[in-house]
């Protein structure tokens, strides 16, 4: 007897055969296979001197022991006992595009339920649920969330690594015959181990990722048969999930989708929850960080605030250093009160400033951490995450709070609360600026799986109170990106590193999992803060154009010409934002040869944005070929705007300056096939080119 169960359809689906006794067979994944097929019903063999009956390697959340080797997805004991587990009696339910399978193994006394999703946007998603059914603890080692197949032969996978300020690396390597892992301790989502990676083998190619901000690992195990179980989940520290009699371990959400695309669509269609229902046209941005740090001055600021107005700016974010005595990053996070050193009359004739020029106003926080210099560590010193006897290590001179403390977090939320009651805020910025190290709870134990829960709950909690209060999430700029945290915000600040050169990369690797709009992108001073490089301001604000766009820099400090010229870009922005946000209209090419490429394209507009990074190798760029959904438009198209107006070649022909002017009308489907000849843009330099259809153009050029 035997009962197959499909999620999905099309050509992203998942066929599963429930056992008697075991996990649920991966029968396929990916191209929808028939529901009822004899190929099913046929037995498999293995080697001679193997197991007398073949056990099924290619398997969801495999159990270790029972004649499965490879690696277990889900482990534990009762103090050395039931150290084997083996689910069966599986149930069915259906509701709508949710299955949910239940199984109990009643020998270790366990049972366990997987969730399934089939969403709308191409995405099957799987979560766990583990509970302990015996009358004495359960410790759990490991419950993944999920497990995908990959197939068998050379596959390659391609991860995301980074750092502070360049995040999102792609890295690519091809699988090998051991287990691949990446295993991710820093107690949020990571500069270096962003849970989600490509997969890409026999003609089949699928993303996955796990929406989580705290531990977590993926592991790719090879099974006997040469395929590959892809498992993602959270990674727990030594005892750290001890299931007392009838409690249950929830696990995070996993996604698998077959492209970017898909991803994105989940994103704005299913993850996303917007203030009004849906997402306003994402507004430009001044940020006061790089322009100001700490220095507040309210003349200063309120002089900033028109100027970013009369710039066309819609909203005003005041970053770290209104609170406490907060002059440099040593001191006060934690003392969240305005302070009256800087803001005499309290915060509000600057918020009445900003939205007495009708923009919005936002602010900055970090919840989770406090300075030991500070009046909090000094009321509460047992309030921060630590293990007695152990050194306190120190992270940008800050320690985490235990939010798990009930009234560590109603104090943290009393605080954000009074700040959002009181004033005019539609927007915070999230920050979280540290690593987890030894975070031990008050009885010794670790406590980050329960501390990234209660961060969420606070942030719950916090827009459950202000519901239209939108959030960024920060950590050291895209140190918290993931579907956890964006299932309760609404931006991301991807990266503390502005520079336009790095973004290419940065902005190109967040983009497979996030849509454009929600990657904060912000045009900053020239020599960059981080790096020193210079650029045009025409580098930088293309680099940053399609993301949600924000300008970072003292605006009082830019000449006239600049102000002139920004100001284009930022009305060039809101003519634009509809397209280059719309959904399903972003596109990202693959670069060649240091040339970037990438806009958003409808049947009667497309927008391209062409960044060269480092120099070109080639003496000539290769024609740029639309991609075919672009090209599929069909008919004759000009190009109608190039911006900036004399964008930097290092040389251009006398038919190039004719495309360039709108003077050739070409066919479109051909602009995919033969590609567009553009000229050579100097290194680390862009253009914008607007193009339209044409009403009867020179077809000929
Ligand atoms: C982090 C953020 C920055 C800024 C500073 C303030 O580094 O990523 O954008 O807010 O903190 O201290």
């Amino acid at each position: 007897m035997s009962d197959i169960v499909s999620i999905g359809s099309g050509d992203f689906a998942l066929s599963l055969r429930l056992p008697e006794l075991g996990m649920p067979e991966i029968l396929s994944f990916g191209q929808a296979a028939a529901t009822v097929d004899p190929l099913f019903n046929v037995d498999r063999s293995s080697r001679v001197n193997g197991m007398d009956i073949a056990v099924p390697s290619a398997v969801l959340l495999p159990t270790g022991g029972m004649g499965f080797f490879g690696w277990p997805a889900i482990a534990g004991h009762r103090r050395g006992r039931d150290f084997v587990a083996q689910f069966g009696g599986w149930r069915v339910e259906r509701d709508n595009d949710h299955t949910m399978l239940s199984a109990a193994d009643p020998v270790a006394r366990l049972s366990l339920s997987i969730t399934l999703k089939a969403h709308a946007s191409g995405l099957i998603s799987m979560a766990t649920t583990l509970t302990n059914d015996g009358d004495e603890d359960y410790q759990l080692d490991r419950c993944m969330a999920a497990t995908f197949l990959a197939p068998a032969g050379a596959v390659e996978v391609m991860s995301f690594t980074g750092m502070w300020g360049r995040e999102f690396q792609t890295r690519r390597e091809l699988l090998g015959n051991g287990i691949w892992s990446q295993e991710s301790r820093r107690g949020r989502t990571s500069h270096d181990r962003f849970p989600m990676l490509f997969v890409e083998g026999a003609g089949q190619r699928f993303g996955v990722t796990l929406g989580f901000s705290g531990n977590h690992q993926i592991v790719i195990d090879r099974t006997d048969d040469g395929q590959r179980l892809i498992h993602l989940g959270e990674l727990f520290e030594p005892g750290e999930m001890i299931l007392a009699p009838g409690a249950r371990y929830e696990s995070p959400v996993a996604y698998a989708a077959p492209d970017s695309a898909s991803f994105q669509a989940f994103v704005r269609d299913e993850l996303l929850t917007w203030p009004n229902g849906s997402m306003s046209p994402r507004p430009v941005t001044l940020n006061t960080w790089e322009g100001n740090y700490f220095d507040h001055q309210m003349e200063s600021l309120k002089a900033q605030a028109t100027a970013a107005a009369e710039l066309g700016i819609e909203r005003f974010v005041l970053d770290d250093g209104w609170f406490g005595r907060r002059d440099d990053d040593t001191t006060s996070l934690g003392d969240w009160d305005i302070d009256p050193r800087k803001y005499p009359d309290g915060l509000k004739p600057l918020v009445d400033h900003v939205t007495g020029l009708g923009m919005q106003f936002g602010i900055w926080f970090e919840p989770e951490m406090v300075n030991p210099v500070s009046e909090l560590y000094k009321a509460h010193p047992d309030w921060a995450l630590t293990i007695e006897g152990r050194p306190i290590l120190q992270s940008r001179t800050q320690l985490v709070l235990d939010l798990t403390r009930p009234e560590v977090s109603d104090y943290l939320f009393s605080k954000v609360d009074a700040v959002l009651a009181n004033h005019a805020v539609s927007y915070i910025k999230w920050d979280m600026n540290r690593d987890l190290t030894h975070a031990g709870g008050r009885d010794g134990k670790a406590k980050f799986a329960a501390q990234t829960r209660a961060v969420y709950a606070l942030m719950d909690r916090v827009r459950a109170a202000h519901p239209s209060v939108e959030i960024e999430s920060c950590a050291s700029g895209g140190g918290r990106i993931d579907y956890g945290v964006l299932a309760r915000t609404h931006r991301v600040w991807t990266s503390d590193c502005t520079d336009a050169l790095e973004r290419l990369e940065i902005q190109r690797g967040a983009s497979r999992f996030v849509p454009p709009e929600i990657l904060g992108s912000h045009i900053s001073a020239s020599p960059n803060h981080q790096t020193g490089r210079r650029h045009t301001l025409a580098f930088r604000a293309l680099v940053a154009m399609a993301y949600h766009l924000g300008v970072e820099l003292n605006p009082l400090e830019l000449t006239g010409d600049e102000r002139d010229e920004l100001k284009v870009y930022v009305e060039t922005y809101k003519r634009l934002r509809g397209l280059l946000h719309a959904p399903g209209a972003n596109f990202q090419m693959e670069p060649i040869d240091g040339r970037y490429v990438w806009g958003a394209a409808s049947a009667d507009k497309i927008v391209l944005i062409v960044a060269q990074g480092p120099q070109m190798v080639g003496e000539q760029p290769a024609p740029l070929k639309l991609p075919a959904a672009i090209a599929g438009f069909g008919g004759q198209w000009t190009i109608t705007n190039v911006l900036p107006v004399t964008p930097e070649f290092i040389r251009i022909s006398e038919g190039q300056t004719r495309l360039l002017s709108g003077a050739v009308a070409f066919n479109l489907e051909s602009a995919g096939v033969v590609g567009l000849p553009l000229p050579m843009l100097r290194p680390e330099s862009a253009m914008l080119l607007e193009l339209i259809p044409s009403k009867g153009g020179n077809t000929h050029g």
